[in-house]
């Protein structure tokens, strides 16, 4: 079986590559490398030793989709493509929806001139906005608080209806908790440009000497420890979490929704000692006002995705923590791009 990834070359999509390679399916990845380097996925083709060619170009366009299909035989789709930060979304709404929506939907167009039914999409927990009460499950109500957010949302609405109306169509749509950590080789991980928005890879670059100490956001949220809870997932475990969903895809139809998490809840000062005690270092921080925008607890219901998808995270916070430095550490200049 033969899968495209678009977005192939990032963070999650090169760890799918890896484990999707392992497990014996042929790669072919699309990445327009607008936050990634070709390096992630030419070390993917020397941990696995096989084949995964990288296709330069835009998703959003039918032209070079067309083009994708005509010169591979594809069987299923994973979709990562996507422009992913949070606070640029809000000063860039529109480069957002354009990028992540007409890639959405040029994928619906394309595919099924090539009878190609399968899609995995990388969706967001963000999708669930503000609401309150934990764990969160599939059917919970949705709403988002930033473009970004909506660009999952409406890519699910737009999804949901494209299965509706063609019963041949097998869409699993994928909503991600707090992927972190790396292959355990050292060898492949996050690169993110400039500073780091997210808690784990900026704990790194402190841990590096890169950066001085760790602004914690708010220690006064109703939880254990006043800072925030999330639901963090090794990003092996939801590399894993794909292959489980081309399986089901494969013997179901229509568009169903599971949520990639672990129901873990850690706050940033348990990701901070966690880390401090896996790698025997200190991370220096100071607490700072809440960042606008957040909220205080985000943790997955992960049963449904246990008893659809018979997919379970495996590694445990230590090894989050210990893959994710393992990386930092040798990899301080990231993919060098
Ligand atoms: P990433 O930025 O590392 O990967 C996305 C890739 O898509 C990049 O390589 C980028 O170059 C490529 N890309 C963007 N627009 C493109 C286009 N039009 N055509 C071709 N390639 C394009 O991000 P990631 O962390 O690997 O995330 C993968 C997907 O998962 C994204 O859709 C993201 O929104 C979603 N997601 C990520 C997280 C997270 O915390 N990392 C959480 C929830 C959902
Ligand atoms: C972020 C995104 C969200 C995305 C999710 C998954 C934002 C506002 N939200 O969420 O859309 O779906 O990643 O990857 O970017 N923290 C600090 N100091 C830091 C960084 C973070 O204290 O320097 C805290 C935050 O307040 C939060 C926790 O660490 O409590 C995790 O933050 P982060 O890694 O940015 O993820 P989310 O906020 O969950």
């Amino acid at each position: 079986m033969r899968v495209l990834l678009t977005g192939g070359a990032g963070y999650i999509g090169s760890h799918t590559a890896l484990c999707l390679l392992n497990a014996g399916y042929e790669v072919v990845a699309l990445d327009n490398l607008s936050n990634a380097s070709p390096e992630a996925l030419r070390r993917v083709e020397e941990l696995t030793g096989k084949k995964a060619p990288l296709i330069v170009g835009d998703c959003a366009d039918e032209k070079t989709l067309t083009a994708v299909f005509e010169e591979y035989k594809i069987d299923a789709v994973i979709h990562f493509a996507g422009l992913k930060a949070v606070g640029e979304s809000v000063r860039k709404p529109l480069d957002y929806y354009q990028n992540n929506l007409d890639a959405t939907m040029a994928l619906c167009r394309v595919m099924p001139k090539f009878n190609c039914s399968i899609l995995v999409f990388s969706s967001s927990a963000t999708v669930y906005g503000t609401y309150p009460e934990m764990p969160l499950r599939e059917d919970c109500p949705t709403g988002c608080t930033n473009p970004y957010g909506w660009t999952k949302w409406i890519s699910e609405r737009i999804l949901t209806d494209v299965a509706a109306a063609d019963e041949t169509r097998s869409f699993v749509l994928l909503r991600y908790f707090n992927p972190i950590g790396a292959h355990e080789s050292g060898r492949i991980g996050e690169d993110p440009t400039g500073i780091p928005n997210n808690l784990m890879p900026y704990i790194c670059q402190v841990a590096s000497g890169k950066l001085d100490h760790l602004n914690v956001f708010g220690d006064d949220y109703p939880t254990r420890d006043g800072t925030g809870e999330r639901d963090y997932i090794h990003v092996m475990d939801l590399a894993e979490g794909h292959l489980a969903a081309l399986k089901y895809a494969e013997s179901h139809h229509g568009a169903e929704v599971f949520n990639l998490g672990t129901g873990e809840a850690y706050s940033v000062l348990d990701i901070v000692h966690a880390f401090e005690k896996a790698n025997d270092l200190t991370i220096p921080y100071q607490v700072t006002p809440r960042r606008p925008g957040d909220i205080a607890v985000c943790y997955a219901d992960p049963e449904k995705a246990a008893n659809g998808l018979k997919w379970r995270a495996k590694r445990d916070l230590t090894t989050m923590c210990r893959d994710a430095w393992n990386w930092q550490k040798n990899n301080p200049k990231g993919y060098e791009k």
